[in-house]
């Protein structure tokens, strides 16, 4: 007898039975969901804070339109209708919130990270020092600076788990010391203080291959910087991705403009 006339209805079984199967994986929730939480393109997955709008929701758009995989945060995602247009997850995250934190933590257990924007922050305009109020100057270093210690800190196991080891603290030129011309008191001092933890960490990660760095966007015309700015936020993010692109191991723990430029501590 010819053996393949005898394995031909063998074959078509299992045929069907491979299509069902994959029809099965596709309608699962559970597969489907790590199908769209997996690496993408060239495999890259970023996480940004603060994604739903301004600088945020344009390094969304751009990494992945570039192939990325995209976990964005907000703090409501039920509202950020743009953000889950582009992102693979949209999750849940302020970083004033401790539980927020945490939970988004667990939300990616065992998922690694290539790299961890710390975009989200605020920008109250304080300009004497009679007008400093304590409540809010707290506030702004809650969300500028103790919010990217912690989120780094709940996420590093799935940084570590990551190929690239990048974490890019979006910073300000206002945080230099140097060039310190007064007024906005509390943003000052609190993007300085994530630049001093962006230099520390660089110094406890630099053996495990991590690269920090704290990152000034330019003045873009976002909610935060108002229109009379001068760069989009297209214009500022395509810049900063260049320089994040160029990265290695020897520019960990610097202070760089989205020009490239290394500005003064
Ligand atoms: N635009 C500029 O000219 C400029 C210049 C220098 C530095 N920067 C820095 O660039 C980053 C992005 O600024 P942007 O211009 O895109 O500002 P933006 O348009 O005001 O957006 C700020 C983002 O941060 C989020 N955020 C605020 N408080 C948060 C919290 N407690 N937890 C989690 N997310 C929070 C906001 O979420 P909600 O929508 O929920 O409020 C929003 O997604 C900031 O770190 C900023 O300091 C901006």
């Amino acid at each position: 007898m010819n053996p393949s006339i005898a394995t031909r209805p063998t074959c078509r079984r299992l045929f069907w039975a491979l299509s069902l199967l994959a029809l099965i994986i596709g309608a699962s929730p559970v597969l489907a969901d790590s199908h769209a939480g997996g690496s993408d393109g060239d495999g890259k997955v970023v996480l940004i804070t603060g994604a739903n709008r301004g600088l945020g929701l344009e390094f969304a758009r751009q990494y992945a339109s570039d192939g990325w995989t995209v976990i964005g945060t907000a703090r409501s995602p039920a509202k950020a209708n743009d953000l889950k247009a582009i992102a693979a997850d949209t999750l849940q995250l302020d970083v004033t919130d401790r539980d927020s934190i945490a939970a988004l933590a667990k939300a990616l257990e065992g998922r690694p990270i290539d790299m961890l924007i710390n975009n989200a922050g605020i920008f109250p305009r304080v300009g004497a020092i009679e007008k400093v109020d304590a409540d809010d100057y707290a506030r702004t270093l809650m969300v500028n600076t103790l919010g990217p210690v912690l989120v780094t800190q709940a996420l590093l196991p799935n940084l570590r788990a990551g190929e690239r080891k990048h974490i890019v603290n979006i910073t300000s030129q206002l945080a230099s010391i140097e060039n310190n011309g007064g007024n906005f008191y509390g943003y000052r001092e609190s993007k300085a203080g994530l630049n001093m933890f962006t230099k520390t960490l660089a110094a406890e990660l630099e053996p495990e291959g991590f690269v920090c760095l704290a990152l000034h966007p330019g003045w873009v015309r976002t909610d935060m910087g108002g229109p009379s700015a001068t760069l989009s936020p297209e214009e500022s993010v395509t810049a900063m991705r260049k320089v994040i692109s160029s990265l290695s191991a020897g520019d960990s723990g610097q202070y760089r403009a989205y020009t490239g430029a290394v500005v003064p501590w």
